[in-house]
């Protein structure tokens, strides 16, 4: 046995037994004849105690930082203890040691928190994987993927495999795409998600299905975007909206509690998509705080008469304006006004300018618009944004779209500032009543919001016969909401031919495109398909919120860099001459 103990189990209570640990050398300090080291292991970390005096055998002189040793000792009470580490009470007085394996000396310090840039911990993500930071993450992660297993099997669903080589799937980003030898010039694409599988489960009665799935898309990344991701992907025949919601609300519920010991007892809060749009500027609102956007004109249509009254050129050109109102704002100083100003200027944002209205603790306003508008008035405007004393009210006025999504970057800006994002408060959400259909405005064509499977609401399948109206019809789609972050989305599918062809229509394909594309599936919904739906997790981003973080990639054991790239296999790379012709590329 190389060991009988781990790094991270030792206690006062073994002391005096001989133990034997194997492990990395993260630290050497060395006092003349006596030498500690601090050895780890995925458990913990233990001191070590050599003593040459005690046997000359015991020169530590060799080791170094990260090399493998085996040490044998004894386990004694520590002089001074260390109680920022479960095993501080004792250290291990070695008698003999074994290097196992020897160490390059390594880029950067394997400690909490390291000196390697982001670049260089990719490329050796081996060494970077050994800090217990990503130890912790990826140990949550393991975690949460056996509490979801133990959930899902209690209530009898399935873990079944889809195949990885498939034809694409959409779900609006670009396929990965693999060249077949067999069939030359032709090629399979990874899915971006089990979408179409999934329902074929369903019509083949294999009514709750489950599987902890890698998707593959496309798309440009962020710090909640891979582009091989991992979703929690469930369907479910029988069903209405209603139960799914019930179901996985369940499920969260039981991670949250199995894992991190929080008792969700409350029913999850439900937002419709056009609410969450208006009052908080986009579909997947944090709700950790208030400070929702009031609405004085939107699309034209004046809602506080204040702003319409045709004193202020920009509030009267405007398409649309909206307002928060921030605590604490009234004592903004001008350069930080200033700041603020510059902020929503980045071309990330794109505004022009943001106009503010302070009021102040003596009952005064002071604003950026005072030639405009009288105090009267700018009362009115507080009044409307039911801002208090003491608060700033910042507007931002220009096209609705834009308008609206800067507002919201805006609002989440401000409840960083003020310390409203707390990471250990969990607010969970189901946005509900998603759009059927969104306008692809580049391409000036409608597309389907969610996917082409999803079903429109029943009493909403008539607007389907008029283009002029289908920005108005609704889906029976969800998503599941954390503090902000989108973590999951479903819907009740359609299980028709003949709905499903009309979907295909509507979304601008000709008949003989759609069952060239998706024959398969709506030759199956021919065969007795039940009535189902289901949902999909991102199950890296529940990881990261669970363990306090929105960027996902550090509970990956070996992601891509933020241009796609895996820098330690340095990948995407060329293929040889030989290869490629046998895979017909040019
Ligand atoms: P959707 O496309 O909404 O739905 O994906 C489900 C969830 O997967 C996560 N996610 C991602 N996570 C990391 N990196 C990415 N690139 C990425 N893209 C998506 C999000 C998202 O909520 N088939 C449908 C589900 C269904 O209808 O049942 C689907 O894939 O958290």
């Amino acid at each position: 046995m190389y060991r009988t103990k781990n790094c991270g189990e030792l206690r006062m209570q073994h002391v005096g037994e001989e133990v034997t640990l194997a492990g990395w050398v993260q630290t050497v300090r060395k006092f003349g004849s006596i030498t500690f080291t601090d050895l780890r292991d995925r458990y913990g970390i233990t001191q070590l105690y050599f003593n040459e005096q005690l046997n000359c055998q015991l020169d530590a002189t060799p080791i170094g930082r990260e090399f493998v040793i085996q040490a044998v000792g004894k386990v004694v009470e520590r002089t001074s203890k260390n109680n920022k580490i479960p095993t501080g009470d004792i250290e291990v007085e070695i008698t003999s040691f074994k290097i196992l394996n020897a160490s390059a000396v390594p880029p950067f310090t394997i400690e909490e928190n390291t000196d390697g840039g982001d670049e260089l911990r990719m490329k050796y993500r081996y060494l970077d994987l050994r800090r217990p930071t990503l130890r912790r993450n990826l140990e949550l992660r393991y975690k949460v993927n056996r509490s979801v297993r133990n959930y899902l099997d209690t209530l009898g669903f399935w873990d079944i495999e889809t195949p990885f080589l498939i034809k694409s799937t959409p779900e609006g980003a670009r396929d990965f795409v693999v060249p077949s030898r067999m069939n030359q010039g032709q090629f399979y694409a990874l899915p971006q998600s089990p979408q179409t599988f999934k329902q074929l489960l369903m019509v083949s009665g294999y009514d709750r299905y489950y599987q902890v799935v890698k998707c593959f898309r496309d798309e440009d990344l962020r710090a909640d975007r891979q582009p091989e991701f991992t979703q929690v992907d469930c369907e479910m025949a029988f069903v209405e909206q209603e139960d799914i919601l019930n179901t996985f609300e369940g499920l969260f519920k039981h991670v949250f509690k199995d894992v991190k010991g929080v008792e969700m007892t409350e029913a999850f809060p439900r937002m419709t998509f056009d609410d969450a749009m208006w009052h908080y500027g986009n579909d997947k609102p944090d709700i950790r705080f208030e400070m929702k956007i009031q609405n004085l004109k939107s699309l034209g249509k004046v809602y506080c008469e204040t702003v319409g009254s045709g004193s202020f050129k920009v509030f009267d050109d405007a398409e649309t304006i909206v307002a928060i109102s921030v605590p604490g704002g009234s004592e903004y100083t001008r350069k930080q006004i200033d700041e603020l100003t510059e902020w929503v200027k980045r071309p990330q944002i794109g505004m022009s300018g943001v106009v503010n209205i302070k009021c102040n603790t003596d009952g005064t306003f002071k604003s950026s618009i005072d030639k405009f508008f009288t105090a009267d008035q700018l009362e009115s405007i507080a009044e409307y944004c039911q801002a208090t004393t003491g608060h700033i009210i910042l507007i931002l006025a220009g096209a609705e779209t834009r308008t609206r999504k800067a507002m919201s970057e805006l609002r989440l800006e401000m409840g960083n500032r003020l310390g409203f994002r707390d990471h250990s408060i969990y607010k969970p959400l189901w946005v509900i009543d998603f759009p059927l259909f969104e306008l692809d405005e580049e391409a000036n064509r409608w597309v389907a919001r969610h996917h082409p499977f999803t079903a429109p609401k029943p009493d909403h399948i008539e607007l389907m016969n008029d283009l002029s109206r289908y920005g108005e019809i609704k889906a029976n789609a969800y998503d599941i909401v954390l503090n902000g972050t989108e973590i999951g989305g479903g819907s009740i599918r359609i299980f028709q031919r003949d709905l499903q062809e009309k979907m295909f229509a509507a979304l601008g394909m000709s008949k003989e495109e759609a069952q060239e594309k998706f024959g398969f599936l709506m030759g199956a919904f021919e065969y007795g398909a039940p009535p189902h739906g289901g949902i999909a997790f991102g199950f890296d981003r529940l990881c990261a919120l669970l363990g306090g973080q929105e960027t996902i990639r550090d509970f990956i054991a070996f992601p891509k860099n933020n241009s796609g790239r895996d820098v330690m296999l340095d990948a995407p790379s060329a293929i040889d001459e030989a290869q490629m012709k046998e895979l017909g590329l040019k």
